[in-house]
């Protein structure tokens, strides 16, 4: 018998990892997690999860049907659930007022409305989806909404996780956060929370907070990070106008204690589902709240990453002999980020389609997201081939992009690449992770970030 059950709504990438390691850690909790999409519900049936994770499988096939279970029946889930966390997606808004900016809220008001339906008993719900701040307070008057017999317990509980190191992440947390009402029943919902965190976390990793100063504190974590990759990015450019080298800078900047030397690697830019979402939140929240200096200072992290991208096209094209027409240009990766399949908001599809405007004929290459790259360039006109293997990817190309800093790009036989590929060769590391002298060696027209192009024409 099961000491309590908990529900989530929304088997995605924060969902399914946060559920599996929650029902592994606590196998006296019931752990169900439901969702509208019946695809993605029998794919983690199947003991073979619909995202790719390094350790999901294991993990979930670990307590898959003891005491973890996925379904498609939402309803019944609500009806049986003590403890609701909310993870469903929170897309930018493409719409109406706040369109680009703001977070688009259909799919959770929706969520709270179904929690109000079916709920016959108190329950607690918790806000793990990054949602704007004070959202929580629009939830709970939703739930409570002509609904006086049940009363609804609104937590904040934002998921810190990357993608890429998910299960790590979760099993070792640098913290847990929680938020709630002042009230004494605020009080005793977070204290239901901590004594699950309990399980593995450390009493002195798990903070608390009200509900906003939880809520805000995710978009400022992202803010931040991104914040420290942008100001990296534009350093990069100065260095490339200066023959200084990035990596160097990081290096002895990074080494400062009080800086740190994580999230300074240049880059194409950031991608990934939360950075540029979670800070356009924030800019609209400023701009809402009357402090357009603030928006601004913080959109500026996003414009930053724009003209990271926009730079490195515009290097590919001026480093070409300004024309891509007809040329075969190959992009090592498409993923917004190594170990994961995801390609949300990756800086390939910006470059993709930016070179098919070009007239280029693109080669995109991924371990892992090839399925959903198809989806993102589905709309594309132009000649796009997809190919796993590296070497048939490069064969005949003028030109590689690494886009995405997989492992196995560091170690492929460039010799042999080189030799396949049309002359003068050209080898773009939008991740900076290959041995350029060595690739200089060998032929190719090599062009790192932040320091300038090594050239054999
Ligand atoms: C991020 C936060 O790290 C995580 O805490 C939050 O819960 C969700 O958002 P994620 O987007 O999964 O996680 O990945 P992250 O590792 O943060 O990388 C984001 C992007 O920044 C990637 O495109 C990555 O390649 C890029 N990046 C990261 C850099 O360009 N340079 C760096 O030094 C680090
Ligand atoms: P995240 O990265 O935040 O986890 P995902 O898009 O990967 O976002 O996952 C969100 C999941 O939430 C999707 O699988 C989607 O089908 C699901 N979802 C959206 N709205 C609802 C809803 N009303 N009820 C149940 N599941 C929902």
């Amino acid at each position: 018998m099961f000491k309590k059950t908990i529900l989530c709504i929304g088997a995605g990438y924060v969902g399914g990892p946060t559920m599996a390691m929650i029902a592994n850690k606590c196998p006296d909790y019931k752990v169900l997690v439901v969702d509208i999409n019946d695809e993605r519900i029998a794919e983690w049936n199947s003991g073979k999860p619909p995202i790719y994770e390094p350790g999901l499988e294991e993990l979930v096939n670990t307590n898959l049907n003891k005491n973890l279970f996925f379904s498609g029946n939402v309803a019944e889930g609500i009806a049986e659930a003590d403890i609701i966390f909310v993870s469903v997606n929170t897309p930018t808004k493409t719409y109406g007022k706040g369109a680009g900016k703001s977070a688009d809220l259909k799919f959770w008001e929706l969520t709270a409305r179904e929690i109000k339906k079916y709920s016959k008993a108190n329950k607690i719900v918790v806000e793990k989806s990054t949602l704007p701040v004070r959202t929580a307070k629009a939830m709970e008057r939703i739930l409570h909404a002509g609904n006086p017999d049940v009363h609804f317990e609104v937590l904040s509980n934002p998921e810190f996780l990357a993608e890429g190191t998910a299960i790590r992440d979760l099993n070792t947390p640098d913290r847990v956060l929680i938020g709630g009402n002042e009230t004494d029943s605020g009080q005793k919902a977070i204290q239901e929370l901590i004594d699950i965190y309990s399980h593995w976390v450390d009493a002195d990793r798990i903070i608390t907070s009200n509900v906003w100063s939880s809520e805000l504190s995710k978009l400022v974590a992202n803010a931040f990070l991104a914040q420290r990759i942008s100001s990296i990015n534009s350093i990069s450019a100065l260095c490339e106008a200066t023959e200084a080298n990035v990596k160097d800078v990081a290096k002895a900047v990074g080494m400062d204690s009080r800086i740190g030397s994580k999230f300074l690697n240049a880059s194409v830019g950031f991608g990934g589902s939360c950075f540029k979402k979670d800070i356009l939140n924030l800019v609209y929240l400023c701009e809402h709240y009357g402090l357009p200096e603030v928006a601004e200072y913080w959109e500026q992290v996003v414009l930053m990453n724009d003209y990271q991208r926009n730079r490195f096209v515009e290097k590919i094209i001026q480093s070409m002999f300004n024309t891509l027409a007809g040329k075969q240009i190959t992009l090592l990766g498409f993923a917004f980020k190594a170990n994961t399949g995801d390609t949300r908001e990756s800086p390939a599809i910006y470059v993709a389609k930016s070179l098919l405007d070009e007239q280029a004929n693109i080669v995109i290459s991924d371990p892992q997201a090839l399925d959903y790259a198809k989806k993102d360039l589905a709309d594309c006109v132009g000649n796009i081939e997809y190919c796993e293997d590296p070497y048939t990817a490069t064969t005949g190309s003028h030109a590689i992009l690494i886009m995405t800093e997989w492992n196995e790009y560091k170690d492929l036989d460039y010799k042999k690449i080189y030799e396949s590929m049309e002359k003068p060769a050209f080898l773009f590391d939008g991740r900076n992770i290959l041995d350029h002298a060595n690739l200089h060696k060998i032929g190719f027209n090599v062009y790192p970030l932040g320091t300038p192009p090594l050239l054999n024409i």
